[in-house]
Formats: structure tokens, C-alpha cells, sequence
């Protein structure tokens, strides 16, 4: 048996290989930042702005991931977040983002995650790309969801047994709860604030909890309703991306449903309110970006 993702054939022996090596290294680099986490951990440097914060954390956090892929898939190619990535030749690329929520991770609140995603595509060119098996772990609820191409999706907390995730039922986009988050920069904030502003009339209310791979995660388990957000990058989305569209989640991007999430525009539905809030979340970002 096999699976033909655009062109590239994996055998499924394969797929269910590169899931469980994503859930092996996602799960011990969570352990790593949560039990080595510094008594006073601090800002180390910023990236975009002063407010994208890296912690020492963050950068120990990928160069185990880079360690553990190494040992695991010395073939694979990985892309991270922070400093320090690698070629490979098998035509796999691990998409890694060691700390998502940094900032949740500096304050002490427990809504961050460690999210891991082999790829198939070129992750540096947007629509070029996707999953095909992916982890995303938050060390301190313990939660591991987990999915790979055509296996539905699955969340396990700490060494219990692995459950089937499956979308909300939202009937109306009234109804539906929303999940979204906001760039680093000022500027790119201000119209984020704007696309909000015709958003959330529309819908039960907004969550901001800080990491969009788990709001990712969160769509696929009901747990939210739909989420979106621009400006993200391929290691904020491509974990939770998988998860979300195994666990029956419509998933798409400022070209629409279906059209792969990128930096212009990640969204995540219900289906049954899908075509609505997809509609108004491409709408008005295009209205509004840049405005
Ligand atoms: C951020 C989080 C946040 C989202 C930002 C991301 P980071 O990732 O996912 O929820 O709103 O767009 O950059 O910086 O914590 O890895
Ligand atoms: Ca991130």
C-alpha cells in the first residue's frame, strides 16, 4: 500500500515511520524544555521585533531536534524556526518549530508546544509544499496530537493510549467559536486589529491563546471551531496543518478552501460553517492587508 501525494509516492509503511519518529523527537525535546527550563529564564535576542522574543530554550530546543533527526533520518533535509537546518536527498524535510508560543513559554503559561512535520515539496516556496506526517506536543498538559496522510488524526496525553480526534459541530457561524493570532510587527498588527473588527460580530467569540500550532491542533479536536491568522511561517503551520485537515477540518488559504495555508493567509473550519467563515476571513484579509 502507498499514498501518492503530488506525484511523490510514500509507501504507507513509510507514513506511519515518519509519524512515529515526529512523535518520538517532539516529545523529548517537550521533556527538554520543560525540565531544563532555566529558574529565571530570560529574553536571549529578538528577531522580527522587539516582542519576537527567543529564549535560550528555543535554540537547545532545535539543535536536539536537529540531533535527534539526525541519528533518526541522517537522509532527511530539516527546516527550523531558530538557527541551524539541514540538507538532505531522500526528498523528505522535517519542518520543526522547537518552541511554538514563546511567549506563552516566557510567561509561564502552559499553552506552548514543540511541533514537528516531515514534508514532502520545497517548505521555503509557499503552495509548494505538504504534511504528510506530523507531531505536535504541549509538555505540560502532556498532549500529543499526531496524524499522518489518510490516517485521521489522534491525540494521546502522556503515555495513554492514542484517541481519534474529529472537528466541532458548530451549526451557524454565530456559533462558532474562533481562535486567531496577531504578527510581531506594529504595522501588520494595526490591519490584523481591522480584519478582527469584522470577525468577531459574526461569530460565538475570539480566543487568542498563543500558539497557533496548537490552535491548529484545537480546531481538529472541537476544542475551537475555526482559527486564522496571517503572517505565519511554514514551521508555525505545517504540523497543525496535518493534524487539522485529517481530523476533517476544511483548511485553506487567502485563495480559498483547499488553496494551501501560508504566510498570506492559514485557516482552519468546521465544515459545516466553512464556506462562510472562509469567505469572510479571505475577504477581509484582502480588503484589509496593507491597508
Ligand atoms: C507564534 C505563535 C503565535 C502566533 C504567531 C507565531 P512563536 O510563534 O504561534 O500564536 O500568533 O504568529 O509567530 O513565535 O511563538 O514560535
Ligand atoms: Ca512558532
Amino acid at each position: 500500500m502507498s499514498d501518492m501525494t503530488d506525484g511523490i509516492q510514500i509507501a504507507s509503511a513509510e507514513l506511519v515511520t515518519l509519524e512515529g519518529v515526529a512523535i518520538d523527537v517532539a516529545t523529548s525535546a517537550g521533556r527538554l524544555i520543560v525540565e531544563e527550563r532555566p529558574a529565571h529564564l530570560g529574553v536571549a535576542s529578538t528577531k522580527s521585533s522587539a516582542t519576537d522574543v527567543v529564549t535560550v530554550m528555543d535554540q537547545r530546543a532545535q539543535d536536539h531536534l536537529l540531533g535527534a533527526l539526525a541519528r533518526r533520518r541522517p537522509g532527511d533535509a530539516v527546516l527550523g524556526e531558530e538557527q541551524g537546518g539541514r540538507a538532505g536527498d531522500s526528498g523528505i524535510t522535517w519542518v520543526v518549530d522547537p518552541i511554538d508560543g514563546t511567549v506563552n513559554y516566557l510567561y509561564g503559561l502552559p499553552a506552548y508546544a514543540v511541533s514537528v512535520a516531515a514534508v514532502i515539496g520545497d517548505p521555503s516556496r509557499a503552495g509548494t509544499w505538504r504534511p504528510v506526517a506530523a507531531a505536535v506536543v504541549n509538555p505540560v498538559s502532556g498532549e500529543c496530537f499526531h496524524a499522518r496522510r489518510g490516517g485521521g488524526a489522534w491525540r494521546r496525553v502522556g503515555t495513554g493510549l492514542s484517541v481519534p480526534v474529529t472537528v466541532g459541530h458548530p451549526r451557524r457561524l454565530g456559533e462558532a467559536l474562533v481562535a486567531t493570532g496577531f504578527g510581531y510587527a506594529a504595522d501588520t498588527r494595526r490591519w490584523q486589529a481591522e480584519v478582527l473588527t469584522r470577525v468577531l460580530p459574526l461569530v460565538r467569540d475570539i480566543r487568542r491563546l498563543g500558539s497557533a500550532a496548537l490552535d491548529l491542533c484545537r480546531v481538529a479536536s472541537g476544542e475551537v471551531d475555526a482559527y486564522y491568522e496571517s503572517g505565519l511561517n511554514a514551521w508555525d503551520l505545517a504540523g497543525g496543518w496535518l493534524v487539522a485537515s485529517e481530523a476533517g477540518a476544511v483548511v485553506g488559504g487567502l485563495q480559498g478552501a483547499g488553496a494551501a495555508p501560508s504566510a498570506d493567509l492559514t485557516w482552519a473550519c468546521a465544515p459545516e460553517v466553512a464556506t462562510e467563515f472562509g469567505l469572510l476571513v479571505t475577504a477581509a484579509t484582502a480588503d484589509l492587508r496593507g491597508a
